[in-house]
């Protein structure tokens, strides 16, 4: 799905992501776990093409990312961030429904009754003319879910879905994760919920200083980290 071969990617001098070679298999659900600054949102970033690679290249499905990509791929790599990024202007339907119609993936129609089947899954069809602003953090993040759902992605990507959130609402979004790893959506999920990770993850790779240290099984790794980096990592989660 994903062929990332020699990435780089530099900010005027400083390389934030150095010699990055991996494979992302569809249907693959990889989590990515590291300490600050190590380059895990710009990796994501430049999945879909937010950012550009100052050397290497990332294929997706054989084609190369490019400035372009954003756009071109909105309805198939879905992202999900930290902050939400609802339309704050929007009720929850139209937040859901704006994306699949404009892009004329479904009728208005069809995207009504898509959005409120997914509203009733998580049981938040009673909110569906409410604004953002009257919502919790948590029924947020499972609005901002649902929504790159509506466009019917391959590939999601999670930037720390769950790190503005108060620890009570925290399983609630993580469960929604779960629930969508049921589909079968490639999934990449930034996060430093190890619990999670190790129910949820195919294959979790530890990023430090813009490489990729370790990589394997969520158990394996966790139980039995080869890098002194990650030993201690481990211990400050
Ligand atoms: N647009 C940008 N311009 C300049 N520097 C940037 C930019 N984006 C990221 N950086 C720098 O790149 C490095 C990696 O940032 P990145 O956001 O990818 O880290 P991260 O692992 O996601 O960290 P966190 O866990 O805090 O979210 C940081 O030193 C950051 O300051
Ligand atoms: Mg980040």
């Amino acid at each position: 799905m994903f062929q990332i071969k020699n990435l780089e990617k530099s900010f005027d001098d400083v390389k934030v992501l150095k010699n990055i070679n991996l494979e992302i298999k569809p249907n693959e659900k990889l989590v990515i776990i590291g300490p600050s600054g190590s380059g895990k949102s710009t990796l994501l970033r430049c999945l879909n093409g937010l950012e550009i690679p100052t050397k290497g290249e990332v294929l997706f499905e054989g084609k190369q990312i490019n400035s372009n990509s954003y756009q071109q791929l909105h309805g198939d790599i879905g992202m999900v961030f930290q902050n939400f990024q609802l339309f704050e202007h929007m009720t929850v339907l139209k937040n859901l429904t704006l994306a699949p119609v404009l892009n004329k993936k479904m009728t208005k129609k069809q995207a009504k009754r898509q959005a409120m089947e997914y509203l009733k899954q998580i049981h938040l069809e009673d909110k569906k003319d409410v604004y953002p602003s009257e919502l919790s953090g948590g029924q947020k993040q499972r609005i901002a879910i649902i929504r790159t759902l509506m466009m019917n992605p391959k590939v999601i990507l999670f930037d720390e879905p769950t790190s503005a959130l108060d620890p009570e609402m925290i399983g609630e979004v993580l469960s929604l994760i779960i629930e969508v790893a049921k589909k079968n959506i490639t999934m990449i999920v930034v996060t430093h919920e190890l619990h999670f990770a190790e129910q949820f993850a195919s294959r979790v790779i530890f990023m430090d200083h813009g490489e990729i240290l370790e990589e394997g099984d969520a158990k394996t790794l966790f139980s039995n980290p080869q890098t002194e980096r990650l030993q201690q990592f481990l211990k400050n989660c």
